[in-house]
């Protein structure tokens, strides 16, 4: 079947789902497909803190209902290390704040929202055989199976890759045409979804001999933690006693204690930071995961695929109506703050990690750096502006 529409666009996650409904309120159609359901979507944990500019941009949006009446605002975070908790204070040192709110929630309100605006088939669930092709032309083709069974090939004047890291949209650029800038690091996070409240007020980020932990939350009822694991670790041998036992250590200090529950979720997440450069091919557009990963330790993966679309949606607006200037200038005005927060989440990700194997020398060098970060109104001051985020395009 044989179909037309401006924007093609291959990914239901935040970043698909927010540019759809961005382009919805400039006039612009798309057609967009989710190779999973609209449950697996709405119920894959993942990130959970949003900064300042994020949520400005979703309230601008009007997508913000439940984010403003459920959301979270936290005015700084904990670093622990060597038997102290030093608050570092965003708020006053900013005056900005972030906002703990799911990812699920996110993706639920967008659905939603779409949905109800745009009908039942807007977001085209559970297809199959996803192709792009003429990408170099001005007609670029979005080919897939509907859940029913049905062969489409939808005529596009431009396509957006929102498709995350294993999806197809990048590797559809000729290799010779883009770079790849890769490190994998040695270890990985034990992530768990507790029903128990948090034991903290706001986030904990712990450096430990026995490896980083992070006390976060998704609610006033439901904790989330995270303990440094290997990258080859069985979840099989971390039965729930173990992992609120290593908590429990890692997190320790006198006076408080860790309250453990049950435990509704748990998952073993490598860490990698990677980014696709340019992020445009012809009439291909990537954003978000599909053109760069970043490790979670500075909580930026969600924010950069939000700011992404968010200079992708003008881009395409101006594209459909003749004007290419936007859509050249995209992958530029996006990397620069992709590599801002590839640059921090290696900065904290290093400072409070063990790497195995390290010596003395590096567990020193780390420990220096915290005690300045901790010290210093300066260094806490860069902490806190890289963690609150970096100003946001207007969605005007
Ligand atoms: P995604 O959310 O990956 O969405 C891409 C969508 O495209 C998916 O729904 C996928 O099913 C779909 N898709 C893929 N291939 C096809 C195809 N061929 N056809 C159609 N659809 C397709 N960030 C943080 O800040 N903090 C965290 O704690 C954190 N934890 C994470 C844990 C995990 C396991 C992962 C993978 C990521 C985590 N992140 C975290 C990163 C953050 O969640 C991502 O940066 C964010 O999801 C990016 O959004 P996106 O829309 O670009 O990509
Ligand atoms: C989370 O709540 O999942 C979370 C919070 C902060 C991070 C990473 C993950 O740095």
């Amino acid at each position: 079947m044989r179909t037309r529409t401006q924007v093609g666009i291959v990914g239901a996650g935040p970043a698909g789902l927010l540019l759809a409904h961005l382009l919805a309120l400039r006039g612009i159609d798309s057609v967009q497909v989710e190779s999973r359901s609209r449950e697996y979507c709405e119920a894959r944990q993942r990130a959970g803190v949003l900064e300042d500019g994020s949520v400005a941009l979703l309230r601008e949006a009007g997508v913000a209902g439940r984010l403003d009446r459920q959301g979270i605002e936290h005015g700084g975070i904990y670093l622990q290390f060597g038997g102290e908790r030093r608050h570092i204070d965003f708020r006053a040192l900013t005056g900005r704040a972030v906002t703990v709110y799911a990812q699920t929630e996110v993706v639920k309100d967008l659905i939603a929202r779409r949905l109800a605006d745009a009908g039942p088939g807007a977001i085209q669930f559970s297809v199959t055989g996803t192709v792009v092709d003429d990408l170099d032309t001005d007609r670029p083709v979005l080919r897939y199976t509907s859940e029913d069974g049905v062969r489409y090939e939808v005529a596009c004047d431009a396509i957006a890759g929102c498709d995350g890291f294993r999806g197809i949209c990048r590797p559809a650029i000729p290799p010779e045409l883009r770079s790849a800038t890769a490190r994998d690091y040695p270890y990985a996070w034990l992530g768990i979804l507790a029903d128990v409240p948090p034991s903290t007020d706001e986030l904990i980020y712990a450096w430990h001999p026995r490896g980083f932990a992070l006390h976060s939350l998704r609610s006033h009822t439901v904790s989330r933690l995270y303990l440094q694991v290997s990258p080859d670790e069985d979840i099989a041998g971390w039965p729930d006693e173990r992992i609120w036992a290593e908590l429990s250590e890692r997190l320790e200090l006198p006076g408080w204690t860790l309250r453990p529950g049950p435990v509704l979720e748990k998952g073993i997440t490598g860490m990698r930071s990677f980014v696709s450069a340019p992020m445009r091919y012809g009439r291909l557009f990537l954003a978000g995961d599909a053109a760069h990963i970043v490790p979670p330790t500075g909580a930026k993966g969600l924010n950069l695929a939000l700011a992404d679309v968010a200079h992708l949606a003008p881009a395409l607006d101006s594209l459909c109506r003749g004007d290419q200037k936007l859509a050249e200038a995209y992958s530029a005005a996006c990397l620069e703050r992709v590599w801002r927060s590839t640059h921090f989440s290696w900065w904290m990700t290093t400072m409070l990690h063990i790497t195995p194997g390290a010596d003395e020398m590096e567990r020193q060098l780390q420990l220096a750096q915290l005690r300045y970060v901790a010290a210093s109104r300066a260094a806490a001051t860069s902490l806190a502006e890289n963690y609150t985020g970096y100003p946001s395009p207007s969605t005007a």
